[in-house]
């Protein structure tokens, strides 16, 4: 963004506020409190070598749960956005939704089934599947249902429970093409339902020639095994499409001529409108910008400079532009994209704002490279209605008080 060093921006920043207040800034004051700890530290012998490396005790950064479902087996948790940095989400903070609880399963006894409009049903172990040539990638996962509170009315305190049902990985797996022109396809084939092997029997319909373009039978994120949680020994990645298509604990997939209309794409996750008819098979998910830094909960608390830090992802491809207004939309500012910038994978945005003190009102909008604008909200309800659930993409606001807090509105 600019060409001056942290070191010349905080002699800036400390010379301004010196000046306006005669007040010694924060930065100064730790610069000179971290020699002694330094020092002390060098004479103490550390701990010594672990198995699997853990965060450091001094970072609480977790998950939190909806408060929304009465327990927590049929239920989802929130990635930490605000505390993360980059694109990569680490494992243990992939956001989670389970119809049914996170099933145990041993990989030497899972199989999967693939069957229906094949030449011969075939059953593959995870060993089989391992054999196969592999591919990486890095895409954005999301559930349908992220910022389904914000529809109304603005609701969630941080941009953790706001937008936190989105998390980004590196997958390794077996593009499905490869294994269905191994085996053989028949060409009735249009639909395959993947089935997943939860307590929950959660099953969904996909377009073969989806399953034939970028579909991906993951065994690993992030260069280990999927962790149970994200559909352990085996899941389906659908890249773009809304999370739950994505079949964790894959056990199964059906080629028919047509979908099967299952529970999980007629009472769920559909999208009802305000005429009382719904949205079915709504599967990519649109463009989609949030300012994840300062968000709301913070506090920010000294006048001057700031970067605002987000994320943008399009399950239409890639982010082209994202802008950010400080003003509540009055104007747009051009924010820089931090590379790489993948296809249906999280973009990191930045943007250099000086706070002046008094009120602002924070947002971000993102267009991807078909030219598709992230809309206001007005503009989303005026179109869908406020009885769906999934599908909001809307503008996020945050407002910053005259006092530093931030909070959530709708501008
Ligand atoms: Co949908």
């Amino acid at each position: 963004m600019s060409s001056f060093s942290l070191g010349t921006l905080a002699r800036r920043q400390f010379l301004r506020i010196a000046a306006a207040t005669g007040t010694a800034t924060i930065v100064a004051r730790s610069a000179q409190a971290a020699m002694p700890a330094t020092v002390e530290q060098g004479r103490k012998v550390g701990a010594p070598l672990r198995p699997y490396g853990q965060p450091s005790p001094y970072e609480k950064v977790v998950r939190v749960s909806t408060t929304s479902t009465p327990t927590q087996i049929s239920s989802w948790d929130f990635t930490p956005l605000q505390h993360l940095h980059g694109i990569v989400t680490p494992n243990g903070l992939f956001y989670e939704r389970n119809h049914a609880g996170i099933p145990n399963i041993d990989p030497r006894t899972h199989r999967l089934l693939v069957y229906g409009l094949v030449d011969g049903a075939r059953a593959f172990t995870i060993d089989d599947l391992l054999r196969y040539p592999a591919v990486s990638v890095i895409r954005f996962l999301e559930c349908s249902g992220n910022t389904l509170t914000e529809w109304k009315k603005p609701t969630a305190k941080t941009v953790q429970v706001s937008h936190g049902l989105v998390s980004c990985c590196e997958w390794t797996g077996v593009s499905v093409k490869t294994l269905l022109q191994d085996i053989g396809v028949d060409s009735k084939a249009r639909w395959v339902v993947a089935e997943g092997a939860d307590a929950g029997l959660m099953d969904r319909s996909i377009p073969l020639e989806k399953m034939m373009d970028d579909a991906i039978l993951a065994y690993a994120q992030n260069g280990e095994r999927l962790r149970p949680e994200q559909g352990y020994p085996l899941r389906l990645l659908l890249p773009g499409f809304e999370g739950n298509m994505s079949i964790k604990w894959l056990r199964g997939l059906k080629l028919t001529t047509e979908p099967t209309y299952s529970r999980e794409e007629t009472s769920k996750y559909t999208d009802l409108l305000a005429n009382g008819k719904a949205r079915a098979f709504t599967f990519v998910m649109d463009p989609k910008s949030v300012i994840t830094s300062p968000s709301g909960g913070m506090v920010v608390e000294n006048k001057g400079f700031y970067e605002i830090r987000g994320l943008a992802w399009s399950g239409r491809g890639k982010i082209r532009r994202v802008d950010v207004s400080t003003d509540g939309g009055a104007k747009w500012n051009e924010a820089a994209l931090q590379e790489p910038v993948l296809e249906k994978c999280l973009t990191r945005f930045r943007f250099p704002w000086t706070w002046a003190g008094g009120s602002a009102v924070l947002q971000s909008r993102c267009v991807d490279e078909t030219g598709y604008v992230q809309p206001t909200l007005q503009e989303l309800v005026r179109v869908r209605g406020t009885d769906s659930v999934y599908h909001n993409n809307g503008i996020q606001s945050w407002a910053v008080a005259s006092d530093g807090a931030i909070t959530n509105v709708h501008a």
